[in-house]
C-alpha cells in the first residue's frame, strides 16, 4: 500500500540545482537482454503427503511469495516460498513446510543435495529463531555472503557461507529487529515495514504507519543495526537487533514542502525532499530512492535523495506509475517496475505539465487505479543513472518474446517488486504473478489464463543477463552517516507529524514562463476537501500553454476509502495539444488503498496529440 501526505508550510522557497542539463549525457543505445527462468520446487497440493520431492514442494499460488536478491556471488538468487505437502513427520523432509526463505541456484548448477535449492530457514532449532517475526519479505543478501535482511529479522549462518554445506539448520540463527519506541523501553517497539538494506551493511532504511486525526500516514527512517544478545528491556527477550540512531526522512523544513504558501501566492519547490514512501538505497548507498509528491498532476514518480545534502533528482517523469526501485553497485544504472506501456494511467495523467494542484487531496487515489487487486500492471525496464529525459523512457527488460501466453513478455504475467542488480551489473533478477481471479474470469473481461509453467504454477523468478557487460568490480562502501542533516533525529515517545495544510482560501500561482493559476482550497473541519484551478495560458516550459478548470473533491468514509469527485476541462496547446476532461456530471471514483479496485461512474479521459486515453472499466 502507498500514501503520500499533505505538506505544507507558511515559509519561504529554497532551491537546489542538481544537474545543468549540459552535465547530462545522450540516453544509453538499447543493449543485448538475455533471459532465463530460473527453477523452483514442484508444485503440490496442500493434502500432506502430496508433495514427493524430498527437497520441498510449494503452493501452485503463491508459492512463490516473493523473490529477493542476488547473492554477492551473483550466481544465488534468495527467495521466500511458502512450502505444501509436505511428507509427513517423522520424515525429514517434513521441515520443509510453510513460509521460508530458500537460495535457487541462478547459474543452472546444483547444491550438494542435489537439488538447485537450499532452504535457509527450514527446521532452524527453535533456540536459535527466539523472537522470530513473521514478516519474511523483500529478502536482501548482506555483502559477507552470510547473512540475508527478511522483512524484520536477520538471518546469519555466523562464520559459513549460505551456499555451503557447513552452514545447516543447527549452525543458522534467526534475529528479530526492534525499533524501540516506548520512553521506557518497554513492550515490541514500532512496526517497521518494506525494510532495505543499506550496502554498507550497518544500517536499514523502512516505512512506518502512522494515525493521526483519523488520517492515515507513512514515514520513512533509517537506523542503525545493533546487535543486543542479551536485552535486558523490551520484546523480545532474546537476542536481537536493536535499531539505534533512527532518522525520520523527513523535517518541518521548508525544503520538505511541495507547495509552498506566501500570503496569497503558490510556489511550486520543485527541489522539495518529500519522502512518501520509501524505496531502497543507491548502489553506493549515497542515495535514499522515494515516491515522492507528484512534480506533474496525476504523475506518480520516483526520486532519489542525497543522504548527506539532501539534493533531489526525479528519476521518472513518463506519466504512468513506477514504484519498486534498484539501483546498480555502481550506480549506473537502475531498474524499475512501472505500468509504462499498459496506458493504465494514461486517461488521469497523459496531458504532461499540468502542476500538482489538485494532488494536495488526490495523489492517494491516483496511485491506487495503478493496478486491479492482485493484478498489477507493471513490467521491468532498464534507466540509465539520469533516467527518464526527452524521448527516452528506459529499455523494458523482457521485451524479448512474442506475447503469446508464458512468454516473455506476455503481458498477462505481472512484474512485482522488488527488481534486483548482482553486485557486478551484469544481472538482473526479477519476479512475476499471473493475473489470477477475480482480476480475470467471471464477470471481469478479461479471461482466466492457463499457466504454462509447471504445475500451473502462477509466479515465475527470471533473470535478465546484459549480455554485452563487463562485471563491475566491488567497491567499498562509506557507511552512512548516523545524523541525516536533513532529517529528524527520531526521539522514543514521539510520533512524527507534519500534516500542516494549507488555509482555505484563494491563491494564485504564476507560471515560470507565462499565464497563472487561480487555486481554490476548501477546508472541512481539519482537512482539505476540495481543491479546485482555473488555469489561464498557465505555462512553465513556455512550450505548452493550459487553459480551463479542474476541481477535486476527495471524502474518506474510512481510513483506507478514497472516495473523490472529480471535474476537469483542460485545453492544452503549444507543442502538444491535449485535452483532459470529465463528462458533465463528473468523475466519481471511490477506491480503497487495501484492494485497489477500481469503481467509478462518469468518465475521465484525455487526448494528446489526437490520441485518446480512457479509464478502465470498473472492476479491471
Ligand atoms: C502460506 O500458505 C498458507 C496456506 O495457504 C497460508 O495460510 C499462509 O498465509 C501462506 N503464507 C504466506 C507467507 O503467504
Ligand atoms: C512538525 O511540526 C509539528 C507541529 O508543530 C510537530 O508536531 C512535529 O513533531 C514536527 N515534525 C518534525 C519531524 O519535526
Ligand atoms: C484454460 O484451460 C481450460 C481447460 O483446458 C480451457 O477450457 C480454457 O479455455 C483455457 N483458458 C484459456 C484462456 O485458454
Ligand atoms: C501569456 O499569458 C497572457 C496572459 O497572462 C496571455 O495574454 C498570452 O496570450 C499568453 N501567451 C500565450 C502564448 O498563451
Ligand atoms: C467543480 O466543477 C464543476 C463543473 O464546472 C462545478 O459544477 C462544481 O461546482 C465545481 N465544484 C467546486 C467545489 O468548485
Ligand atoms: C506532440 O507532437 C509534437 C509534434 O510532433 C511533439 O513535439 C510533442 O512532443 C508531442 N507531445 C507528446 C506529449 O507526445
Ligand atoms: C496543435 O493544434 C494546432 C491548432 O489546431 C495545430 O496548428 C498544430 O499543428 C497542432 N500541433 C500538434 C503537435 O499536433
Ligand atoms: C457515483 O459514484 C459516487 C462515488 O462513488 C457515488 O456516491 C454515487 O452514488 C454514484 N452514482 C451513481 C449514479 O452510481
Amino acid at each position: 500500500m502507498f500514501l503520500l501526505k499533505v505538506f505544507f508550510l507558511l515559509l519561504q522557497v529554497v532551491t537546489v540545482a542538481v544537474y545543468s542539463r549540459a552535465d547530462i549525457p545522450p540516453p544509453p543505445e538499447p543493449e543485448p537482454i538475455e533471459i532465463i527462468e530460473l527453477p523452483l520446487p514442484p508444485v503440490a497440493s496442500a493434502v500432506e503427503g502430496s508433495c514427493t520431492s524430498g527437497t520441498g514442494c510449494i503452493l501452485q499460488h503463491a508459492g512463490l511469495v516473493q523473490g529477493g536478491s542476488f547473492l554477492p556471488d551473483g550466481n544465488h538468487v534468495i527467495a521466500r516460498v511458502n512450502y505444501t505437502g509436505a511428507p509427513a513427520a517423522p520424515d525429514p523432509a517434513s521441515v520443509y513446510t510453510g513460509d521460508q526463505i530458500i537460495l535457487v541456484k541462478a547459474d543452472g548448477s546444483s547444491f550438494s543435495n542435489g537439488s538447485p535449492f537450499k532452504c535457509i530457514t527450514c527446521g532452524v532449532p527453535q533456540d536459535s529463531s527466539q523472537g522470530k517475526t513473521e514478516a519474511l519479505d523483500y529478502p536482501q543478501a548482506f555483502r559477507d555472503g552470510r547473512r540475508i535482511l527478511a522483512g524484520t529479522n536477520i538471518i546469519d549462518c555466523g562464520e559459513f557461507d549460505l551456499v555451503s554445506d557447513e552452514c545447516t539448520p543447527e549452525s543458522t540463527f534467526i534475529h528479530p529487529i526492534r525499533w524501540n519506541t516506548a520512553v521506557d523501553g518497554s513492550g515490541e517497539g514500532g512496526s517497521i515495514r518494506e525494510l532495505r538494506l543499506h550496502p554498507d551493511n550497518l544500517h536499514i532504511g523502512f516505512n512506518s504507519f502512522t494515525y493521526d486525526a483519523g488520517k492515515l500516514n507513512q514515514y520513512a527512517y533509517t537506523g542503525r543495526l545493533a546487535l543486543n544478545s542479551a536485552p535486558t528491556t523490551g520484546l523480545p527477550m532474546a537476542p536481537r537487533y536493536d535499531l539505534t540512531n533512527v532518522n525520520v526522512l523527513s523535517n518541518n523544513d521548508t525544503r520538505n514542502i511541495p507547495l509552498i504558501v506566501d500570503r496569497d501566492q503558490i510556489r511550486i519547490n520543485t527541489d522539495a525532499i518529500t519522502v512518501g514512501e520509501f524505496r531502497g538505497f543507491s548502489g553506493s548507498g549515497k542515495e535514499a530512492t522515494y515516491i515522492g509528491y507528484p512534480r506533474e498532476s496525476s504523475n506518480i514518480d520516483v526520486f532519489a535523495v542525497d543522504l548527506a545534502t539532501g539534493d533531489v533528482r526525479r528519476l521518472t517523469s513518463h506519466p504512468e506509475y513506477c514504484d519498486p526501485i534498484d539501483i546498480s553497485a555502481d550506480d549506473e544504472w537502475m531498474a524499475i517496475m512501472d505500468t509504462r506501456g499498459s496506458n493504465r494511467q494514461m486517461f488521469m495523467a497523459g496531458m504532461r505539465n499540468v502542476p500538482p494542484l489538485t494532488d494536495i487531496i488526490s495523489t492517494t487515489a491516483t496511485s491506487s487505479t495503478r493496478n486491479n487487486g492482485q493484478r498489477r500492471f507493471f513490467q521491468p525496464y532498464l534507466l540509465d543513472h539520469y533516467g527518464d529525459r526527452d524521448d527516452y523512457y528506459g529499455q523494458q527488460v523482457n521485451a524479448a518474446g512474442d506475447g503469446s501466453p508464458g512468454s516473455i513478455n506476455d503481458p498477462q504475467w505481472n512484474g512485482m517488486a522488488d527488481p534486483r542488480f548482482s553486485l557486478d551489473v551484469t544481472r538482473l533478477v526479477y519476479w512475476q504473478a499471473l493475473v489470477v481471479s477475480p482480476a480475470c474470469g467471471g464477470e471481469n473481461p478479461l479471461p482466466c489464463p492457463n499457466s504454462t509453467e509447471p504445475g500451473g504454477r502462477t509466479e515465475r523468478l527470471m533473470v535478465a543477463h546484459f549480455t554485452s557487460r563487463q562485471p563491475v568490480p566491488v567497491t567499498d562502501i562509506e557507511p552512512l552517516s548516523d545524523t541525516i542533516s536533513w532529517g529528524t533525529p527520531y526521539e522514543p515517545g514521539t510520533v512524527p507529524s507534519r500534516e500542516l495544510f494549507i488555509s482555505g482560501g484563494v491563491y494564485t500561482l504564476y507560471g515560470t514562463a507565462n499565464g497563472s493559476a487561480q487555486v481554490t482550497i476548501v477546508e472541512n473541519g481539519d482537512a482539505i476537501e476540495t481543491v479546485a484551478v482555473t488555469y489561464e495560458s498557465y505555462s512553465d516550459d513556455g512550450l505548452t500553454f493550459l487553459d480551463g478548470t479542474e476541481n477535486i473533491t476527495v471524502r474518506n468514509p474510512t481510513v483506507t476509502l478514497n472516495e473523490v469527485d472529480w471535474y476537469s476541462d483542460l485545453t492544452q496547446r503549444g507543442q502538444t495539444n491535449a485535452t483532459k476532461k470529465t463528462s458533465p456530471d463528473g468523475f466519481h471514483l471511490s477506491i480503497d488503498v487495501n484492494t485497489n479496485i477500481f469503481n467509478a461512474n462518469g468518465t475521465l479521459s484525455t487526448t494528446v496529440n489526437g490520441t485518446l486515453y480512457t479509464q478502465p472499466a470498473n472492476g479491471t
